[in-house]
């Protein structure tokens, strides 16, 4: 066992009492520990348990170890931990604590690149935007839940998903982990994917609190940006997904916030998140995150995650010390310990243990996360119907993106090892955040089996001239465009590798081009008026060649609407040059985020520009029609009614959206002149109709004012506008809404 965590131990009274167990081995409640009665609430529980307490039982409670091995630091995990695991934090056998097995990520089981010789292969599900553009919270819990029984069935009671941080920056490494641009989308897929994941008794973790959105000097920059414009964007993601999910913990990240480091950020912490919203879970760091001792234990960090991350065991040796000396009261450590193991009795650690002869049905996994990709591609162009092809097509070609043998995912700590292992092994680099990792779910392979009477090539698309004549050959022609991305680095928005010429070459040579783009985020299209057909696929998932083939050839109808805009060019952004870009490594910058809560769409409208793709942009092959908008006030709530028609000859799901905001938005302190107030997806045979009702969240209604720490609606006429993107919208209704404030301790 590593130095620092002797002595918490040394502290503790060693009296190794054993634990009853009832069959199912659940440690059973008796008079010595209270406790274990379920009956009891949660945080009852815990005050009980930490009192049963030793101060070194609390300690060895708020430091987390590392679960891999750290060859260059001479650092082995202790024998507790799970293989190539992202965490670990011994137990409580005397008390019925179990340990916390911790694994990353918010994609599926992943593995430490550490353990390169004993990978971990599970299911992965589709990238966060693939889900968050699906538009659909039921299919977002699903996937969680699946990933959530992959993760306890691997022998894991925490897992270190999902993220929430917003897309302010296109070119974020890790944009593909995260659900998207505006905090309303943000917030509730989040929210579904911590319900999925925390369904089956793991605990899962809300990350990167806060600000976390660029990957460049991620570890020193600081974010810059007003309080009440953070409460309105990134800030109200977190508190939607707190709200819709309660997860059993926070992760703070890497970067500071106006100056502070998230872990020590006392407004962040204990001001913002557990003061004004209330949480009772506890914060656990970002793996190499924590700067100090007594200045992160009073602002609000529970647990230092992986302390060999950090310069030193904060919360080791130092910790004792600080509480001895008083520099740290008892009373916050208890707190520290208490909402740890508030979380473990509330999400159902302690009562439902790890059952390690559980199964994983790999097929059934696989099915859920190709359905999650199937309705989360979007379908940018389809000129002249192009899509979907005809089965009865003579001669297809396919070109690029290893389409013969699977489909792209994204690098870092996300990264899952497929069943089946990685399909094109050797690309990217080889050590972090690579490698490549592709999927083995052939989208060549499922194109046949969609078309089996058609004559379909592959070429690899490294050769130019050989896929122009390819292309010369075919009736119909695929192209498989990617980009990866990985945590710690941020992307160039052009595709990589001469694919833009290789795509223009092609759609020369023949107009019956269709591009399918596998990338982390928006991408620059220069070539988007040469080809015919566009679908944005993101990082497909396990099953995902099966879910492209699935729309290609329409056996689904494309649902999938964009969660982030696509610029036209970089010059569109708040900020073309991408902050800290050529600075030293480790050199501290600011990213002033002057546009504040004006993000994504929110920034081009309020700029008077018009993107490539709008955010909630997506085509169907069928058309909806929207109409009888009518918004009224009941109980003081803007209620919002409508009706969905499908107007075409084939069944499809339709993505209603409502836009809100006042006449008067400028003057009123609006960041933008209108925001997503909430939307709906709907399927609807041919001929079908649908009326939906739906409440806008006074929020979304209002402006956080910072000085009165409260949010205020002005009083006056509102504008409500329903459509199928943020861009182009149909006439709106105007509501008058009464004035409405609400201090920002929303849980009140
Ligand atoms: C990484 C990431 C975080 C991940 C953790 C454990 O650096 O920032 O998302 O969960 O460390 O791997």
């Amino acid at each position: 066992m590593s130095v620092s965590r002797l002595v918490p131990c040394i502290l503790l009274l060693c009296a190794i009492a054993p634990v009853r167990v009832i069959a199912s081995g659940v440690p059973a409640a008796d008079a010595v520990r209270p406790w274990l009665d379920p009956g009891l609430s949660p945080g009852e529980r815990a005050r009980l348990a930490v009192r049963a307490m030793s101060e070194g039982e609390e300690l060895s409670l708020v430091l987390g170890d590392f679960g891999s091995v750290m060859a260059q630091k001479g650092y082995r995990p202790p024998a507790g931990a799970r293989m190539g695991s992202a965490g670990y934090v011994p137990g409580i056998a005397r008390l019925g604590i179990p340990p916390q097995w911790i694994s990353d990520a918010g994609l599926g089981v992943a593995t430490q690149r550490a353990s390169r010789d004993a990978y971990r292969e599970r299911t992965a599900l589709p990238s966060g935007l693939a889900t968050a553009a699906t538009w659909n919270v039921g299919l977002a819990q699903r996937g969680a839940a699946m990933i959530g029984a992959e993760a306890r069935a691997s022998g894991f009671d925490v897992l270190l998903g999902p993220g929430a941080d917003l897309v302010r920056e296109p070119r974020g490494g890790r944009d593909f982990e995260y659900a998207g641009e505006d905090p309303l989308l943000a917030g509730m897929m989040a929210g579904a994917q911590i319900r999925g994941i925390q369904s089956q008794h793991v605990i899962a973790v809300l990350k990167h609190f806060a600000l976390n959105d660029q990957e460049t000097g991620r570890t020193v920059l600081s974010a810059d940006i007003a309080r009440g414009q953070a409460r309105m964007s990134d800030l109200l993601a977190f508190e939607l997904a707190i709200e819709q999910g309660h997860p059993g913990a926070v992760m703070c990240g890497y970067n500071r916030v106006n100056g502070q480091y998230d872990c020590e950020n006392r407004w962040l912490l204990d001001e913002v998140l557990k003061g004004d919203w209330g949480y009772r879970g506890y914060v656990m760091s970002d793996w190499g995150a924590v700067h100090s001792t007594v200045r992160s234990a009073l602002a609000g960090l529970d647990q230092e995650s992986a302390y060999t991350f950090d310069e030193k065991p904060y919360f080791g040796a130092p910790l004792a010390e600080a509480v001895r000396t008083g520099r740290v009261p008892r009373e916050r450590v208890d707190e520290m310990a208490e909402r740890i193991v508030r979380t473990l009795f509330a999400v159902g650690v302690v009562d439902h243990p790890i059952d390690p002869e559980a199964r994983i049905e790999f097929g059934a996994d696989r099915r859920v996360a190709e359905a999650d990709e199937a309705q989360g591609i979007v379908l940018l162009k389809n000129a002249g119907g192009i899509l979907p092809l005809a089965r009865t097509v003579k001669r297809l070609v396919v070109i690029g993106g290893h389409a013969d043998r699977g489909v792209m995912s994204g690098g870092g700590s996300s990264t899952v090892f497929p069943v089946g292992g990685d399909a094109v092994a050797g690309v990217g680099p080889a050590g972090w955040p690579g490698p490549v990792v592709y999927l083995p779910s052939s989208p060549l392979g499922a194109m046949m089996g969609e078309a089996p009477q058609a004559r379909i090539r592959y070429v690899s698309g490294r050769d130019v001239a050989q896929a122009v004549r390819a292309a010369k050959w075919a009736d119909r022609v695929v192209v498989f465009a990617t980009q990866w991305a990985a945590e710690s680095e941020d992307v160039s928005l052009t595709l990589p590798g001469g694919q833009d010429a290789l795509i223009e070459a092609v759609a020369r040579a023949n107009p019956h081009t269709v591009v399918v783009v596998e990338s982390g985020g928006p991408v620059l299209m220069p070539w988007v008026s040469q080809v015919a057909g566009l679908l944005e696929a993101w990082y497909p998932g396990s099953g995902g060649g099966e879910a492209i083939a699935r729309v290609l050839f329409g056996t689904v109808d494309p649902s999938g609407h964009l969660p982030v805009s696509f610029p036209r060019r970089l010059a569109q952004l708040p900020h073309p040059r991408l902050a800290g870009a050529g600075l030293a490594a480790n050199r501290p910058f600011e990213v002033r985020y002057s546009e504040g809560a004006a993000v994504g769409y929110k920034w081009y409208q309020r700029e008077r520009l018009t993107p490539l793709f709008a955010f909630g942009y997506g085509l169907s092959y069928t058309r909806f029609g929207y109409g009888d908008l009518r918004a009224r006030v009941r109980n003081g709530q803007l209620v919002v009614t409508f009706t969905v028609s499908n107007l075409g000859q084939r069944s499809g799901r339709a993505v209603a959206q409502v836009y809100v905001g006042p006449k008067s938005w400028r003057a009123l302190g609006w960041e933008a002149p209108r925001r997503l107030g909430g939307w709906s997806k709907v399927s609807l045979a041919p001929g079908a109709s649908r009326t939906v009702r739906l409440t806008v969240d006074p929020r979304l209604l209002a402006v956080f004012d910072s000085r009165a720490q409260r949010w205020e609606r002005s009083p006056g006429p509102y504008e409500v506008w329903l459509g199928d993107s943020s861009d182009p919208l149909g006439p709106p209704t105007v509501v008058s809404l009464p004035a409405w404030q609400h201090s920002a301790r929303w849980n009140e």
